[in-house]
C-alpha cells in the first residue's frame, strides 16, 4: 500500500516525501509542476536513497487522477497541492477557487470511488483571520481575509461535511503556522519564482546579494520591537508532523483540526538578526508601511497536536536560518 502525496514536488511536500521514504513508506507523487520543478523529485530520491512513483498530472484532470488510483493501491492521501500566494489570490480569485476547491473536490470524489477515505490536509493558520487572541487554539472562531484563506476555510468545511455524510472518512486538518528552513543536505528548500512574498525567502535573497535590502512592513505594532511576530517552524519538523498525522488518520475517523507550530513568536527584526548570525552577512533593512491584511502577532497553541498526534517541533530558530542559508547558497551557486 502506498501513500499518495499531491503537490509532492513543492516546498513542504518534498520534505515530507523524504521523511515518508525514510520511514519505509511507499510514495506516489502527483504534481502538475505549476509551482515546482521535476528535478525536485530526483533530489527527493537522492536524499532518501529510494524511488518514488511520479505522476505529472493536474488534480483538475479527473481521468488522470482516476488512472493513478487504478494503477496504485493508495492507503491514504497527504494533500499539499494548491496555489498559495495571498496577493495573487486577490488578483485572480477564480483561478484560486477553481484550482484549490475544484481540484480537492475532484480528489475526494475519486478517493471515495476507490474506498480510500483517509486524508491529511494542508490547512493554514490563515483560517484564524484577524483574531488577536494569541496563542491561537483550534477552538478559536475562524474567518478569512483573502480568497486564498477562504479556500482553506471552505475546504475544511467541505471535509467536515464529507465526514458527516459518511463516517468512514478520516481527515486531519493541519493548520501550519510559518514554515521556513530547508533540508540539511542543502538540496531541498523553498525556491519561489520571481520576487519572494514571504519573509524568509526574501531575507535569504538579500543575504545572497540578489536583492538590495529588506522592507520591514511596519515597526509600530504592539509587539516587543514594533515589528510583526510570527510562529516560524522548521519545514522538517512540519514534514515529520505529517507522519504522525498519517498514523492518526489510519485509526481515527472524523475531521479534526491541529495547529502545527512551535508556540513561540519571533519578530521580523529577530529573524533578521538570526539570519545575519547564520550567514555572517549584514541584511540592510528599511522600515516600510504596514502590509495590508497583516496582523501584529500570530503564534500557535500547539498542545492539541502534542496530545493527539504525539508531535512537537524540535528545531530552533538558529537551525532554521542556518539550513535556509545552506540551501540558498547552494541554489544560487554561492558555495
Ligand atoms: P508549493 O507551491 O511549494 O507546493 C504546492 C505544490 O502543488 C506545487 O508543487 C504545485 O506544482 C502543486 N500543485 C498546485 N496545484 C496543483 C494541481 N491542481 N494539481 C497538481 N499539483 C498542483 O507550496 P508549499 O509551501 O509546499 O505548500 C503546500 C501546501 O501547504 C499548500 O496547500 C499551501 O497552501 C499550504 N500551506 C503553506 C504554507 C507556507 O507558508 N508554505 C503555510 C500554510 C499552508
Ligand atoms: C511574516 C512577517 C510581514 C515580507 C503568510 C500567509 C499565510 C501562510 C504563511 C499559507 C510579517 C513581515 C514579510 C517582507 C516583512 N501561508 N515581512 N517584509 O504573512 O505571516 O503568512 O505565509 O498559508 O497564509 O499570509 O508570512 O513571511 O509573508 O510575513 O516585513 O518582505 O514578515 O509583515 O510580519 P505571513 P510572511
Amino acid at each position: 500500500m502506498a501513500i499518495l502525496v499531491t503537490g509532492g514536488a513543492g516546498y513542504i511536500g518534498s520534505h515530507t516525501c523524504v521523511e515518508l521514504l525514510n520511514a519505509g513508506k511507499e510514495v506516489v507523487v502527483l504534481d502538475n509542476f505549476c509551482n515546482s520543478k521535476p528535478e525536485v523529485v530526483a533530489k527527493i530520491e537522492q536524499v532518501a536513497g529510494k524511488r518514488v512513483v511520479l505522476y505529472e498530472a493536474d488534480l483538475l484532470d479527473c481521468e488522470a487522477v482516476t488512472g493513478m488510483f487504478r494503477e496504485n493501491k493508495i492507503e491514504a492521501v497527504i494533500h499539499f497541492a494548491g496555489l498559495k500566494a495571498v496577493g495573487e489570490s486577490v488578483e485572480i480569485p477564480l483561478t484560486y477557487y477553481h484550482n484549490n476547491i475544484t481540484g480537492t473536490v475532484n480528489l475526494l470524489e475519486v478517493m471515495a470511488r476507490f474506498h480510500c477515505k483517509k486524508l491529511v490536509f494542508s490547512s493554514s493558520a490563515t483560517v484564524y483571520g484577524t483574531n488577536t487572541d494569541v496563542p491561537f487554539r483550534e477552538t478559536h472562531p475562524l474567518s478569512a481575509t483573502n480568497p486564498y484563506g477562504r479556500t482553506k476555510l471552505m475546504l475544511e468545511e467541505i471535509m467536515r461535511d464529507t465526514y458527516v455524510s459518511d463516517n468512514e472518512w478520516s481527515f486531519a486538518l493541519l493548520r501550519y503556522f510559518n514554515p521556513i528552513g530547508a533540508h540539511k543536505s542543502g538540496l531541498l528548500g523553498e525556491d519561489p519564482n520571481g520576487i519572494p512574498n514571504n519573509l524568509l525567502p526574501y531575507v535569504a535573497q538579500v543575504a545572497a546579494g540578489k536583492l538590495p535590502y529588506l522592507s520591514v512592513y511596519g515597526d509600530d505594532y504592539d509587539t516587543k520591537d514594533g515589528t510583526g511576530v510570527r510562529d516560524y517552524l522548521h519545514v522538517v519538523d512540519l514534514a515529520v508532523g505529517h507522519l504522525n498525522a498519517f498514523d492518526y488518520v489510519l485509526d481515527n475517523p472524523g475531521a479534526e483540526a491541529f495547529n502545527l507550530g512551535t508556540g513561540r513568536g519571533y519578530s521580523v527584526l529577530e529573524i533578521v538578526k538570526s539570519f545575519e548570525k547564520a550567514s555572517g552577512v549584514t541584511i540592510p533593512c528599511q522600515i516600510a508601511p504596514r502590509r495590508a491584511g497583516d496582523i501584529a502577532t500570530c503564534y500557535a497553541d500547539p498542545h492539541k497536536a502534542k496530545k493527539a498526534l504525539g508531535w512537537e517541533a524540535k528545531r530552533g530558530i538558529d537551525e532554521m536560518c542556518e539550513d535556509s542559508w545552506r540551501f540558498t547558497k547552494r541554489n544560487h551557486g554561492l558555495d
